[in-house]
Order: C-alpha cells, then structure tokens, then sequence
C-alpha cells in the first residue's frame, strides 16, 4: 500500500492517521507544538508563519472543539481560514466530494480540514489532492489524529515521557476514533501498558489491539494507573445502546472520586469530550485538582498549529 501521508523524501504531506507515523513524526510534531507554545508564552504575538496562506474547514459532522481549535490556531498564525458551509453546498447537489475538492483547491487553498462521518473520507481526499494537504479530523471510528497527538502533549507534559506508563482507557472504545488514535501513538512511544476497559459491547474486536489489556472491571483496570482516558458512549454511531442504561453504566464505568483513589495519587484524568457528567465521569473528578481536560482543550491549539506548519513547510 502507498503510504498517502509521508512522501518519497519522508516528509509528512497529509496528516491522516497516527498508525505507522513513528515515533520520529510524532516526536517532531509535539516538540514543534511546544516551541509555538513556549513562544507564545514568551511575547502572546505569533509568528505569522501562514500569512497569505488559505486552509478551508470541510466538516461534515458536528463539530465543537475540533472546528474552533483548527480554525483558531490557522488564523492566530495569519492564514484565512474557510468554513464551508456544507448544508448549501453542492455536495447536496450530487457533486462528488473529488469534484468538491478539486474546485476549492483551484482557488488556490493550501490545506483542508476534513470531519466526515465515513472511514477513510480523508485519505481518498489525500489521494485526489494535487498539491493541498489534508489533515483529518475525525473519519467515522477510525482516526482522529490531531486529538491523539494533543493526548500525547498532555500526557508528556505531566509525565514526561511516555515509556512505560499504564494508561487506561475506559468506555466506548469500539466506537471511538479518538481511542485509536491515542493507542497508535502510545505505542508508538512506547508506552508500558494499555488497559481497555468497558462493557463487553462497546470493546473493539478480539485482535485489532494485540497490543492491549483488556479488562473489564474498571476498579482492576485503574491500579497503579498513570493515565486515565474516559470517553462518552457514541450513541450516534451505534445500532442500539446494546441495553446499556446510563445510570447502571456509572456504576460498573463511571470515574468516582472514590474510584480515582484506586489510580496512582499522581495519575491524570482526560477525556476528549463532549463529556457527559454523571454518565461516564462524576463532576468533582471532572473538575478536580488531577483533571487535564482542559489543558488537553489548551493543547489542542498548539498541536494544530504545529501540523498545519509542517505540513505547508512554513
Ligand atoms: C471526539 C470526536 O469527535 O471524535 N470529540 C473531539 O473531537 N474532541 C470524541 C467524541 O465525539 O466523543
């Protein structure tokens, strides 16, 4: 298989997904976050390292966190940025999304951001693209690349490296994009171990993950656990709640205070959001002093910027 992503000369053309990216890609990109984030820091101006250049948001799914964050770390290095308006577009009209592609880029747009319900959107874009970069940001349940590399500058941010460290994902990991994502760059680190945890339902198949610890009972999952990942239930991309109901899912899968005691004392709490409270995470967690939701919504503007900076080599 051509590797759409990084070309002859081992430079990353399109960011779709962080399975074989490699620890050098992946290392490059965080450090280049955190030098945009120190500078900032330094002086709050940005360099204008995307002046003239134009970045157009494609999303086909709903889209808080992810849309603003793209849009905010393209404009705050001087870029225009596009949001196209999908619901009066001429998708709905029947032009293929190759075709959609094809007229924006010859308007001379230099990257865009895809969100699309389908696994695989963005990397059949990257494979009609001519010269434009595609970043994904978030295919079906398959990649969201841009949300693993910020859940690796969080982690290594507290944690300083990531070799060795138990991380626990918990909740609905067969339906989720992010939890791919952040299995393939933990990996790629060299993290120690990868526990999964959730109902039987909501686990990915026996075999995507031979990499992984499956563990069911949340309260063995979290012992000695650096790193606690919870994710929402994916209602809109299952058949059924597979007769999961919300108030029993907190009891078997929702993060306590008194189940985050279970966890190392300096262990870290993330979640992707949108979070449901009181469905997969108590509040007083949530918004307790081992928390790093927020940082990651921090991050996530430093890692973008980074992306959309090595990808237009600017
Ligand atoms: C996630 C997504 O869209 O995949 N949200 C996000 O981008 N931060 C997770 C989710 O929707 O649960």
């Amino acid at each position: 298989m051509i590797d759409l992503q990084i070309d002859t000369s081992g430079r990353l053309r399109h960011l779709l997904t962080l399975d074989g990216l490699g620890r050098e890609h992946i290392s490059v990109l965080l450090d280049r976050a955190v030098q945009l984030r120190d500078a900032f820091r330094g002086d709050a101006a940005f360099p204008q390292l995307l002046q003239g250049r134009t970045i157009i948001n494609l999303f086909f799914e709903p889209s808080t966190r992810t849309r603003t964050s793209f849009e905010l770390a393209a404009r705050r290095l001087g870029a225009t940025v596009v949001n196209f308006d999908i619901a009066s577009s001429s998708t709905g009209k029947g032009e293929s999304l190759e075709d959609t592609l094809a007229t924006l880029e010859a308007m001379d747009s230099d990257a865009f951001i895809v969100r699309h319900k389908e696994n695989g959107t963005p990397a059949r874009l990257a494979a009609h693209a001519r010269k434009a970069a595609i970043l994904n940001a978030g295919d079906g349940n398959h990649a969201h690349p841009t949300q693993g590399l910020l859940d690796l500058l969080t982690i290594r941010d507290h944690k300083k490296h990531i070799d060795g460290l138990n991380v626990v994902i918990c909740g609905d990991i067969r339906h989720s994009r992010v939890a791919r994502s952040d299995i393939h760059g933990l990996s790629a680190l060299g993290v120690g171990e990868i526990r999964l945890c959730g109902p039987t339902a909501l686990l990915p198949e026996s075999g995507e993950f031979p990499q992984c610890r499956i563990e069911e009972d949340f309260d063995v999952a979290l012992m000695d656990a650096d790193v606690i990942i919870m994710l929402r239930l994916q209602k809109e991309r299952m058949e059924s709640l597979s007769g999961i109901r919300e108030t029993d899912y907190f009891v078997r899968y929702g993060l306590s205070p008194a189940r985050l005691t279970r966890a190392r004392g300096d262990a870290i709490v993330m979640h992707p959001g949108p979070m449901n409270r009181g469905v997969e995470i108590a509040p007083e967690v949530a918004d307790g002093p081992q928390s790093a939701v927020l940082e990651q919504v921090a991050n996530g503007i430093f890692v973008r910027m980074a992306t959309l900076v090595t990808l237009l080599a600017a």
